[in-house]
């Protein structure tokens, strides 16, 4: 069965069932700051199952673009993906379990002609939140469901939700599938035994709204939701043993193939981290998120530096162009994805280009750092890292070491002294990081692969020491000392805040500070934005605040909320840094307002006493981002 006729059947059947097909939605959640990602097909529907009326009725089905990223070093065993699809049916306080299970199971077993001999169940064992879950189990056992392929596990596995932090969630029961096809089928199913597949969470039965205080509350509305993964489902229906074998990614790794001359066989890891880490990249630029240091943009730039950090493995590079061709035939489904291949294309190869300047550099750097230490034995080493989904639990097990927790893996085991020699060290994870823009991951696998171990806890204090430093500085720096109190400074701190508003005039409003440094002599301005500036533009921007210079306007400052700062636009530039209550910095009175800043000062009173403005220079400061140095003179 192919991946389209599986999503089909999937719609077409809750759609006979009463069920409305609602289109999917985007990959970034609207109104919920407390994820990044859209990561299951609930998520855009939070408002409706906390008993908002859906447009589209009680019963919907859809089959949901997601992307998880908690995993990311999990992806390239046989079923970890960062971006996946989701197929679910809910109910939005219609029904319940009886037609829920009814209507996966004939799903499954006559949809999908997936026999029963093969199927298992797992149910919620309760705890002090809620009652076990009988109910659920009798009804697959009414269907035909063995005793014994029914077990009624704790929350960590048959709890889910919320998708953030708050929100409805409930226990559920899911579905799994055996997929060795040459051993008989275990009698009894025992959900740790990987060749049980779980396919189908196929009833979140969400009685309960986790609060703020993690109080689990009776909701009002009783919901269901479910998720099948649309890759996983698949493999198995074609009887392969992983998601890298079917439709939605096996064009994609035969154009790794033929672009590396290597075969998949032998080279599985780097070819599945690419073929995934490039899929997700290509949705997620297509989200209008560029690679950047913060949030989801460094969600991005991670994927595409580890994807080219994979293609060293098998001796590619500027590969993404080539290998997205594959991505877009198989997404059909996703029109708006066809619309914004040139962007995407752009914005891989760009940031490709900038990492792989760099990667070499990083590389050697690295290679001196492992050079000063001593590797665990590679018999040892070898076990480990045999099995992909392994290797990387090293590197947590060496986290635990400093918790006082267990500093050995059980298999095999690995000694005190042996791991002490192996360790990168904070400081020396932290350089790769901040120098050569390596992901924390990155270091991780490249430390792994010659038997050393990286402490992430060391690395996160390390990191943690640098942002406070920076903090401070720039803190210290606009608390009204900036290098000194002098009127000279003062007047170029004004300057920069109307270079900005010209900057966002000429530039659009992707402009945002990045930082600034200001003496008695100038002012240097860091400011995001992806290309140089044309001299035009240059000239424009410098118009633009010799105009507001001589039209004299007055500069002035309210006290507000954080909150309402944000609430009317005012620039921020180190989010963390501020708080509860601003300051906040206008230019100009109602109409001829210019610029709002959130600024601890100070600044001149009114801008005529500024003089002329001039820009001296130009340049790129790091990737994407621009610096500007610029002076006042009195002509
Ligand atoms: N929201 C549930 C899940 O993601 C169905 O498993």
């Amino acid at each position: 069965m192919k991946s389209s006729e599986l999503r089909t059947k999937f719609l077409e059947y809750f759609k006979k069932n009463g069920h409305e097909i609602i289109p999917s939605a985007s990959l970034v959640p609207e109104n919920d700051p407390t994820v990044l990602f859209t990561t299951a097909g609930m998520h855009p529907l939070v408002p409706f199952l906390l008993g908002e009326k859906h447009p589209a009725g009680k019963r919907l089905v859809s089959c949901q673009k997601c992307i998880r990223t908690v995993d990311i070093d999990d992806v390239g065993d046989d079923t970890h993906n960062t971006f996946f699809e989701m197929l679910g049916n809910w109910s939005l306080g219609d029904y319940w379990k009886e037609e829920a299970i009814n209507w996966s199971f004939e799903f499954l077993t006559k949809e999908l002609k997936i026999p029963l001999e093969r199927l298992a169940i797992s149910c919620f064992a309760g705890d002090k939140d809620a009652p076990k879950d009988e109910e659920s189990a009798k009804i697959w056992e009414s269907l035909g469901i063995k005793k014994e392929r029914i077990d009624f596990l704790p929350k960590e596995d048959n709890w889910w939700g919320p998708a953030g932090k708050t929100g409805p969630c409930g226990p559920d029961t899911e579905v799994f599938y055996w997929k060795l096809n040459n051993t008989p089928v275990p009698e009894k199913f025992d959900a740790k035994d990987k060749n049980w597949v779980e396919i189908w969470n196929a009833g979140v039965f969400m009685e309960y709204i986790k609060d703020e205080n993690g109080n689990y509350n009776l909701a009002q509305q009783k919901n269901v939701d479910t998720g099948m993964g649309l890759e996983r489902t698949i493999a198995i229906l074609n009887g392969k043993e992983n998601v890298y074998e079917t439709d939605l990614f096996s064009p994609i790794i035969e154009e790794i193939e033929k672009i590396s001359g290597k075969k998949y066989i032998t080279n599985e890891r780097p070819m599945r981290i690419i073929a995934d880490h490039i899929k997700a990249s290509v949705f997620l630029i297509a989200e209008g998120i560029t690679p950047s240091n913060v949030g989801r943009g460094y969600i991005l730039r991670r994927l595409i530096r580890r994807a080219v950090r994979y293609g060293r493995f098998i001796e590619i590079e500027n590969f993404t162009k080539q290998i997205i061709g594959p991505i877009f035939d198989i997404y059909k489904n996703y029109p708006d994805l066809q619309d914004k291949k040139s962007k995407i294309i752009s914005e891989l190869e760009k940031e490709e280009k900038a990492f792989l300047e760099k990667l070499d550099q990083g590389l050697k750097q690295a290679e001196k750092i492992f050079s000063s230490k001593k590797p665990i034995n590679p018999g040892k080493f070898n076990e480990l890292m045999a099995n992909p989904n392994k290797g990387d639990l090293i590197g947590r097990v060496f986290d635990k070491k400093r918790n006082g927790v267990d500093y050995s893996l059980k298999d095999p085991k690995l000694s005190k002294e042996e791991i002490d020699g192996a360790e990168i060290n904070g400081q020396e994870a932290f350089l790769l990081f901040q120098s050569y823009g390596f992901p924390l991951e990155m270091i991780d696998e490249l430390a792994m692969a010659k038997g050393f171990l990286v402490s992430h806890e060391d690395f996160r204090i390390e990191q943690k020491k640098h942002q406070e430093l920076s903090r401070t500085a720039s803190a210290g720096m606009f608390k009204g000392g900036l290098a000194d109190a002098s009127l000279e400074t003062t007047k170029l701190h004004t300057a920069a805040h109307l270079m900005l508003a010209g900057l966002r005039k000429v530039l659009g409003g992707d402009v945002y500070q990045k930082g600034s440094n200001i003496t008695s002599e100038r002012l240097r301005f860091d400011f995001s934005y992806k290309e140089k500036l044309s001299s035009e533009q240059l000239k424009d921007v410098e118009n633009f605040v010799n105009d507001i210079i001589k039209k004299d306007l007055p500069v002035w400052f309210e006290e507000m909320s954080l909150e309402k700062a944000k609430e009317i636009n005012a620039m921020g530039v180190f989010e963390s840094k501020y708080g509860d209550r601003v300051k906040v910095y206008f230019i100009g009175k109602g109409i001829e307002n210019i610029s709002k800043e959130i600024c601890g000062g100070p600044h001149v009173e009114r801008t005529g006493i500024l003089g002329h403005f001039k820009i001296q220079k130009e340049e790129s400061s790091s990737s994407g981002v621009r610096r500007i140095k610029a002076i006042l003179s009195s002509q």
